[in-house]
């Protein structure tokens, strides 16, 4: 389904997360990361594009372990509101991560498929030092493949949201609060 620019109504969005509500939260998630890290000299953290873009700007505000910004780009949902299925790998260009201490940064967690196929496409190529992974959201219920969270914003149902970086048809990623589309 194609969302057109006359359909663009932010107004009328169920607010799910507010801003206050995630900016507390991911404060909370930074300290358990730093935590989680102690004498680590550099962090390498992986963004996963496009619907980390946000989260991932906050998240590291508030890190205090020297760290390095990579990004890949992932796709799965195309225009619409349920994983296609297939994980298309848009650009996986990485550094050596060898003996690195690896954090992947995702929007959300949904089948798990895009997230499975990118822990096991890192472990295949790079024999990292460590591997964790930190999502704003886990829709558990949807879950496929397992994938192991380390660090978990908020467990959520299996509805679909907007805005924060996540976007409907390319849409409401710009939102600072965490949105369901009526
Ligand atoms: P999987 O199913 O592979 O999905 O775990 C991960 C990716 O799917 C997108 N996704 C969503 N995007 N609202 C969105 O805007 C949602 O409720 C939602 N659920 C999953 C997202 O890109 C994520 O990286
Ligand atoms: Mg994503």
């Amino acid at each position: 389904m194609t969302l057109h620019s006359s359909t663009y109504k932010p107004e009328q969005l169920d607010v799910h997360f507010s801003e206050a509500q995630l900016q507390a939260r991911i404060q909370e998630m930074a300290a358990e990361i730093n935590a989680a890290y102690p004498n680590c000299e550099k962090l390498i953290i992986i963004a996963v594009l496009k619907g980390s873009f946000m989260f991932l700007a906050d998240l590291v505000r508030h890190i205090k372990i020297p760290c390095q910004i990579e990004f890949v780009r992932l796709a799965s949902y195309g225009d619409g509101q349920t994983s296609s299925g297939t994980v298309q790998a848009v650009d996986l260009s990485l550094p050596s991560l060898t003996n690195e201490d690896v954090l992947i940064v995702e929007d959300i967690i949904d089948t798990g498929l895009t997230l499975n196929f990118f822990m096991d496409y890192l472990t295949s190529l790079h024999h990292t030092r460590s591997l964790k992974l930190a999502v704003l959201l886990d829709k558990k219920e949807a879950r496929q493949k397992d994938v192991r969270v380390d660090f978990s914003g908020f467990p959520v149902g299996n509805q679909f949201l907007v805005g924060y970086g996540l976007d409907f048809a390319g849409y409401y990623r710009n939102l600072p609060f965490i949105g369901v589309v009526q």
